[in-house]
């Protein structure tokens, strides 16, 4: 939390202090720096949230049409990732999952955060959704360092970073994961991921349709 502030900060007092003798194109750059810093604290204050509530329960079902949801946060991700692509591939006619929308954004963002963190620039991002069965299915996939089969346990642990050449550089704090995969759960659905090391990594989310009647569980074997 400590890193984006000080930038946030470092970067208004050289403003304030020097404007008249910072060009237009570096002032426009420091704004820029400011914005996005601001945004990694949003999440970052999001997911501080969270944790210490995520027991409480304060989620609240409803019938969410994944695929509007979806489309409405990646022109942000685009923005904030600008060397990335950004690929979505929704299918058609996907039916209303049981979800609260924002928890599910907020699942997004770290997945999707991840995915341009930990690939290189140039690279592509690729979210796609399709519905098997009672559940729905989102996946993640990025075409960066991958993950070790031996990591995997650290992985969705509270404050756990795993070393890649791209951890240095990417700001973490190790919550993203652990969080996204309590809320995933606390809604009925489930989390795993497929990894080839310097190839990609694809999380997979599956979340019950929305059924009048019953609430549906996706659970391992669906
Ligand atoms: N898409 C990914 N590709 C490669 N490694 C990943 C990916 N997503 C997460 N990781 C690894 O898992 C660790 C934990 O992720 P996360 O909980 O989101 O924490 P953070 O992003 O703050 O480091 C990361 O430090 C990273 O090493
Ligand atoms: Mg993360």
């Amino acid at each position: 939390m400590r890193t984006p502030l000080t930038s946030i900060r470092g970067f208004s007092q050289t403003l304030l202090s020097s404007w008249d003798r910072i060009d237009d194109e570096n002032k426009k750059k420091f704004i820029k720096i400011i914005e996005e810093q601001s945004n990694r604290l949003i999440n970052l204050v999001e997911n501080i949230l969270t944790v210490s509530k995520a027991n409480a329960g304060n989620i609240v079902m409803k019938k969410v049409f994944i695929n509007a949801s979806i489309k409405s946060i990646i022109p942000m991700f685009q923005e904030q990732y600008k060397n990335h692509k950004i690929v979505f591939i929704p299918q058609n006619d996907l039916p209303p999952a049981r979800l609260d929308e924002d928890k599910f954004q907020q699942i997004m963002t770290n997945l999707i955060d991840n995915g341009c963190k930990y690939s290189p620039e140039g690279s592509i991002v690729t979210i796609t959704t399709e519905a098997k069965g009672e559940c729905i299915i989102v996946k993640v996939s990025d075409e960066g360092v991958g993950i070790k089969a031996e990591d995997a346990d650290k992985l969705f642990k509270k404050f756990s970073r795993i070393e890649n050449h791209l951890t240095s550089k990417a700001q973490g704090n190790g919550l993203g994961l652990y969080i996204t995969k309590q809320l995933v759960e606390n809604m009925n659905g489930m989390i795993t991921f497929e990894s080839e090391e310097n190839k990609g990594t694809t999380f997979i989310v599956k979340f019950p349709v929305y059924n009048e009647e019953e609430v549906l569980k996706c659970s391992q074997k669906s």
